[in-house]
């Protein structure tokens, strides 16, 4: 498949433009602050925009819907909303055809309770929940906790060799694989919940303390 990184702007935001290399058919992800971008990007290299996934509704990763719907004609799909070409709404587990290729939805709440992460043949595009060595800023509470559970019980689960696309260029890296993080995220290395709300909460501390910027 292939997969298309844009600095879109903002706070460092990635947008992505992801195709199935048989048929040309594509999906947008977070046009954000750059829809012309993506879409002259897909008009000049022949790919068709199928459908624009939004992974949350903050200000930075939706603020270039009303835009790209206007230069698209598609309908940008947020958590719970209905696609209206297919009829599918967009929940846990909904899946829509792209070309050769599926695209599965996995409601991955904690960050914001719509976060989302979207599944395409071999990569996942976290949004705000799972970034290149960190995770999705939250509450310290329930927030924490579901994102831990969405972590582990819908993303860890992939296979190891997936590729991770985050929302944000906040890592030593632009990409990375869930076998990587899974190693090497401090966050996903915490034993329980308890660990990793702690983490969270002396994330500053531990920052400096390992040079991490
Ligand atoms: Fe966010």
């Amino acid at each position: 498949m292939f997969v298309m990184q844009f600095c879109t702007g903002g706070d460092r935001n990635f947008g992505y433009l992801a195709a199935d290399e048989g048929t040309n058919k594509a999906l947008v992800i977070d046009p954000s602050f750059s829809p012309q971008t993506i879409v002259d990007f897909a008009r000049e290299n022949g790919y068709e925009i199928e459908y624009i996934f939004v992974t949350h509704d903050h200000y930075d990763h939706a603020n270039g819907n009303a835009e790209i719907e206007r230069l698209t004609g598609k309908h940008p799909l947020l958590y719970r909303s209905t696609d209206p070409t297919t009829g599918t709404q967009v929940v846990d587990g909904a899946r829509f055809p792209l070309g050769g290729l599926e695209v599965e939805i996995l409601h991955t709440p904690g960050h914001t309770e719509d976060s989302m992460c979207i599944v395409v043949a071999d990569a996942v595009f976290t949004g705000d929940t799972l970034f290149v060595g960190k995770v999705g800023g939250t509450d310290l509470g329930a927030g924490a906790r579901a994102e831990y559970v969405s972590l582990h019980e819908k993303l860890l689960v992939l296979p190891d060799t997936t590729r991770v696309f985050p929302g944000h260029d906040y890592g030593t890296a632009p990409q990375s694989t869930i076998g990587k993080e899974r190693e090497t995220n401090p966050f996903l290395l915490r034993p329980d919940i308890e660990s990793f709300v702690d983490l969270k909460r002396n994330w500053a501390a531990y920052k400096k303390e390992h040079g991490i910027a």
